[in-house]
């Protein structure tokens, strides 16, 4: 699959009509838009409709985190809508992650969308880790929470770059890596802590990279999707995966 395939631009706009905007200047210069808690809490459906019955790849990444019957719901809503892939917290548990791949067959039938777990929140250190009274260091309990939502049938996770490596090596080479917190060599950092680069990232592993504001706030946020789709390149030929 072409670099550019694997690249999901964050929508992280406050309303449809400037996303759709934003969306229509990208236009095959990513492989897919993800709508998240914002645009959603402020639009609902609508965008991710829009976006998918025009033949746009959607990433809906509303991490759900529910008893499995609601999650089992919102899946089966979710892979109605058309999307590409959506998200759940692996901190939900294996039968909150089943539930979810039961709803996503449910709503989406064959082209069932891809559902992915989030591991441990790139916001998150050790330190919270500790607090909360999860065991190990970030790169521990996301290895242990790939590893369970491999079992429990899911496609892959939402991880950090900084974690790929490791989830690779527990998880094979057909378990997808998705990574924010992505920012090309000398582009600032903003609210990220620990970012990589789109070349270190897909040298770890990654299989999807998600970015936002190194593209929606750039002045031609097509040059600067194109620029990432360079840097992916430059690390090599992207993996082969099932997606
Ligand atoms: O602007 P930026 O590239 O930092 O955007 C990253 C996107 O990835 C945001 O939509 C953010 O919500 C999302 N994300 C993240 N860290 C996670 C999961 C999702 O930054 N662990």
């Amino acid at each position: 699959m072409p670099a550019r395939e694997k690249l999901i631009v964050a929508l992280d706009l406050p309303d449809a009509a400037a996303a759709v905007r934003l969306a229509e200047r990208l236009k095959g210069h990513a492989g897919l838009f993800k709508v998240g808690s914002e645009l959603f809490a402020a639009e609902g459906p609508v965008l991710a409709r829009y976006l998918a019955g025009s033949g746009e790849r959607v990433f809906l990444d509303l991490k759900f985190h529910d008893i499995p019957n609601t999650v089992r719901a919102a899946a089966r809503e979710a892979a109605g809508i058309g999307v590409a892939m959506f998200d759940v917290h692996a901190l939900g548990g294996r039968k909150m992650m089943e539930a979810a791949l039961e709803g996503a067959r449910e709503g989406g039938g064959k082209a069932r969308p891809l559902v992915l777990a989030v591991t441990v929140l790139t916001s998150l250190a050790s330190a919270d880790l500790d607090e909360l009274g999860v065991a190990g260091t970030t790169e521990d309990a996301g290895v242990r929470m790939a590893k369970l939502a491999q079992s429990a049938g899911l496609d892959g996770v939402i991880a950090s770059a900084r974690e790929a490596r490791a989830i690779r090596r527990a998880c094979g080479p057909r378990f997808l890596i998705v990574t924010p917190g992505i920012r090309p060599a000398g582009a600032p950092s903003h609210d990220q802590s620990r970012t990589m680069t789109p070349r270190d990232a897909v040298a770890a592993g990654a299989d999807y990279l998600v970015v936002g504001r190194s593209i929606t706030a750039a002045p031609d946020p097509a040059a600067a999707a194109e620029a990432i789709v360079k840097e992916m390149e430059a690390a090599g030929s992207p993996r082969e995966t099932t997606a």
